[in-house]
């Protein structure tokens, strides 16, 4: 698990979390875009590079957080607003790109959470252990769900197995999600504390989010050794296990990060 040894929890590795989730949503976006869409392909392109410079920047931990945020700020916006256009795009059947309409979504959704953990970081906002878990579960939970369908969506049919587990790991994640739902409308605020239900729920989620980080880990290693049949991109797996990962810990610390 090479993330996760090194997985840094310091401001440079926060931004590097989102940073890198947004800059691997553009890889993963730019193997789909048809050829008839040079414009759009190049628009993604000049996104890949500002948000890889960023990236590499944050890596060498060399560069003011205040400055870095600010710019990964301006970069992630902007991505945003080329998915944001290439959605609506793609709902009006206007452009020709392999990517599912609820991907998109899935990626600007998460370039949202970036802008808003990057904003609590900057304004130094604190956030109640309790709406810390009520939010990461109600935010992930359904991330997480969605990964386990475009696991699905990439893997050859011919898996008949791993399509059966697949299925069964998307329901638990879907019945989770309503469960979070259900509790966000039920532990209303203000929530001074962590009751027990909301603590016994998020027990339940660390270990079946752990148990799903090794599952695409597991895969990760198939995919990257070309063993399974998929049209995945090699580093998807690796991506969303780091994400599975990310969930876990901040239920863990019971924090928005
Ligand atoms: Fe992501
Ligand atoms: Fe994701």
């Amino acid at each position: 698990m090479p993330y996760t040894d090194d997985y840094e929890r310091d401001i440079y590795g926060i931004i590097a979390f989102w940073v890198q989730n947004n800059y691997d949503h553009g890889r993963f976006f730019d193997r789909e875009i048809s050829h008839h869409e040079m414009e759009l392909a190049r628009a993604n392109q000049h996104m890949i590079q500002r948000l890889g410079t960023i990236f590499e920047k944050t890596k060498s931990k060399t560069v003011d957080p205040g400055a870095l945020i600010n710019e990964a700020q301006h970069a992630t916006n902007e991505f945003h607003g080329l998915l944001v256009y290439t959605l609506d795009k793609s709902l009006r059947c206007e452009t020709i790109i392999s990517t599912p309409q609820s991907l998109l979504d899935h990626m600007i959704r998460e370039a949202e959470e970036t802008v808003s953990v990057f904003k609590l970081i900057q304004t130094g906002g604190r956030v109640s252990p309790a709406d810390a878990i009520i939010h990461e579960n109600y935010f992930w939970l359904r991330q997480m769900a969605d990964h386990l369908s475009y696991i699905t969506h990439y893997l050859d049919t011919s898996n008949y197995e791993l399509h059966d587990q697949v299925r069964n790991m998307t329901k638990k994640f879907e019945n989770l999600f309503l469960q979070a739902n259900a509790l966000r409308t039920m532990i209303r605020p203000p929530r001074k504390e962590v009751l027990p239900a909301l603590d016994g729920f998020s027990q339940m989620v660390i270990k079946e989010t752990k148990a799903l980080e090794a599952f695409k880990l597991e895969l990760d290693e198939l995919i990257k050794q070309c063993a399974a049949v998929t049209t995945s991109p090699p580093d998807l797996l690796e991506h969303i296990a780091r994400e599975a990962h990310h969930l876990w810990r901040n239920l863990e610390d019971r924090v928005v990060l």
